[in-house]
């Protein structure tokens, strides 16, 4: 499974790529929004800098105003990815994408029906929002499962991201029912990487080395 990071921060990329596992970046308005500053630039540096997707949000809701959208930000960096709450309208910005080459991400992903038919309309990516789910009393990891398992069902090749991560289990979750990529907050990458007792195995053999003979 690949991992993405989910932020607009520039420090947080410039320090996830340090550590040379992430292969994406997802952003959204609300984490764009955060960081103030020219997000365009910042996009653009991401692209170079990570070396892989970067999912860009659009705004418009009509189909034509996510087309002129998405062709002005596609046309940034072969790396961008548009990304479009799956809606009718966007379903049919999808398609057109497609037949033009654009990469998609269909987000804001809350049933397998959804999922469906933004496989259908040709998204590159599809985004189900397991924290969201969640947070309201539903199973956001058995829908990744259902969309998996309708997935390998018709070799659809829709990568499925694994969003709205909130705890590094989630992220072994999505490993094992074999979703594609898991996009994760810079807090769930810190927290993926320590455990106590590596902590207290470095100190046991930096004290161990202090006493060699
Ligand atoms: C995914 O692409 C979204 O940006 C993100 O995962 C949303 O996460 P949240 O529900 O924690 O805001």
């Amino acid at each position: 499974m690949k991992l993405f990071l989910d932020t607009a921060n520039q420090a947080e990329v410039e320090a996830a790529v340090k550590m040379g596992v992430i292969s994406g970046v997802t952003t959204n308005p609300s984490l764009v929004a955060k960081e103030g500053g020219d997000y365009i630039e910042r996009v653009k540096y991401f692209c170079e800098l990570v070396g892989g997707p970067i999912s860009v949000e659009v705004m418009a809701a009509d189909t034509e105003g996510m087309l002129a959208e998405a062709r002005e930000l596609a046309a940034l960096h072969e790396n961008i990815v548009i990304k479009l709450p799956i809606t009718a309208e966007s379903l049919a910005a999808i398609k057109q994408l497609k037949a033009e080459g654009i990469k998609t991400n269909a987000t804001l992903c809350f049933s397998a029906n959804q999922a469906i038919l933004a496989a259908r309309a040709g998204a590159s990516y599809v985004s189900p929002f397991v924290g969201r789910l969640n947070d309201v009393g539903m199973d956001g990891m058995g829908l990744i499962a259902e969309i998996k398992a309708i997935f390998d069902n018709y070799d659809i090749d829709t990568e499925i991201i694994v969003a709205s991560v909130r705890s590094p289990r989630q992220v072994t979750d999505a490993a094992m029912i074999g979703a594609d990529i898991a996009t994760i907050p810079f807090k769930t990458l810190e927290q993926m990487v320590s455990h106590p007792q590596t902590d207290l195995g470095i100190a046991k053999f930096e004290s161990d080395w202090a006493k060699r003979k």
